[in-house]
């Protein structure tokens, strides 16, 4: 079955890039290459896009799709937070503009076997870069309780952190949890029933909270936060769509920073939010926020 991944507040985006013919644009996020493929629109005939992914088949599928635009397009298999190398290895000073669509893609998310979905009984993994030697699975049969209750309180905001902790020790002394399945058993029986909502599956935030912790999302946005302004030339803008608080926090506050040295403007005092449109053709964008910033 194939999944497409449907990219979220396109629009919004490329028009606060000010994607024009000539540019040189670099995607953080490439994933199926959604954003790309309109940016490269928008900047051709000879506009340049840099896309960073660290998730091969990610990479595979935007290739394909980013085909037609020839070596107009440069893609990287890396961590975004690496940014700054990979410029220099092309002999690049400055960029006209950065894009981040953080979080996972339709495509890392519906494939059960990837570990992501609470649904059904994939393997626990959660490696966007299979590379990474850290599996979700390895994380819960390997920390100490107090650990993975941290973890969750943490990554997940998880009010019932404590009792699945507790329920994840117990239930892994007796075997290993290595199925999405399992885990999401373990925290089904965690909660409270009456604790169960409709609207949000009681596995949400802890399934959130492994993959946060087990690519190590928060580290990799803060670095660039701090370090991705370097790259651009003046009056570059970098943008980024954040798809919850945690993430969008951490955005916020390194803007705010920024601005607070002298080295960029912001240019959303209140984030963007998808047209109610475009949430009701495409549920992912529901959370999403764009916040843009500008160096001055
Ligand atoms: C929401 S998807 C991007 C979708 C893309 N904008 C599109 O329209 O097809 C986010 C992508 O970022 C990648 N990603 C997340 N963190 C990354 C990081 N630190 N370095 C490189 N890629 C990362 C994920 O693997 C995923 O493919």
């Amino acid at each position: 079955m194939e999944f497409k991944h449907i990219p979220v507040m396109v629009e919004e985006a490329v028009d606060l890039l000010r994607c024009e013919p000539g540019r040189t644009f670099v995607d953080g996020t490439l994933g199926g290459g959604g954003h790309a493929e309109e940016i490269l629109k928008r900047t051709g005939p000879d506009g340049v896009l840099i896309g960073v992914e660290w998730d091969q088949e990610a990479i595979d599928e935007a290739e394909k799709r980013l085909k037609p635009y020839g070596n107009r397009v440069r893609v990287f298999r890396d961590n975004f937070v690496h940014l700054p190398a990979i410029l220099k290895s092309m002999a690049i000073e400055s960029v006209d503009g950065i894009l981040l669509d953080l979080g996972l893609s339709s495509i890392q998310l519906e494939k059960e076997e990837r570990g992501f979905s609470f649904r059904g009984e994939g393997r626990l993994d959660m490696r966007m870069d299979e590379r990474r030697d850290c599996t979700a699975a390895d994380l819960v049969n390997g920390l100490p309780a107090t650990e993975l209750e941290r973890i969750l309180l943490e990554f997940g905001e998880e009010r019932w952190a404590r009792r699945i902790a507790k329920a994840i020790v117990s239930e892994r002394e007796k075997q290993p949890v290595q199925t999405t399945g399992a885990l999401r058993r373990i925290v089904y029986r965690a909660i409270p029933k009456r604790f169960h909502t409709r609207r949000i599956d009681p596995a949400t935030r802890t399934f959130q909270a492994f993959r946060i912790r087990a690519n190590e999302e928060l580290e990799n946005l803060r670095g660039i936060m701090e370090s991705g302004w370097e790259a651009l030339r003046r009056e570059g803008r970098m943008c980024v769509i954040s798809f919850h608080s945690l993430e969008d926090r951490m955005v916020k506050e390194g803007f705010r920073r920024l601005e607070g040295q002298g080295v960029m403007r912001i240019l959303t005092k209140r984030p963007l939010r998808p047209s109610e449109e475009e949430q009701k053709r495409n549920p992912r964008a529901r959370s999403a926020k764009l916040r843009c910033g500008e160096r001055v």
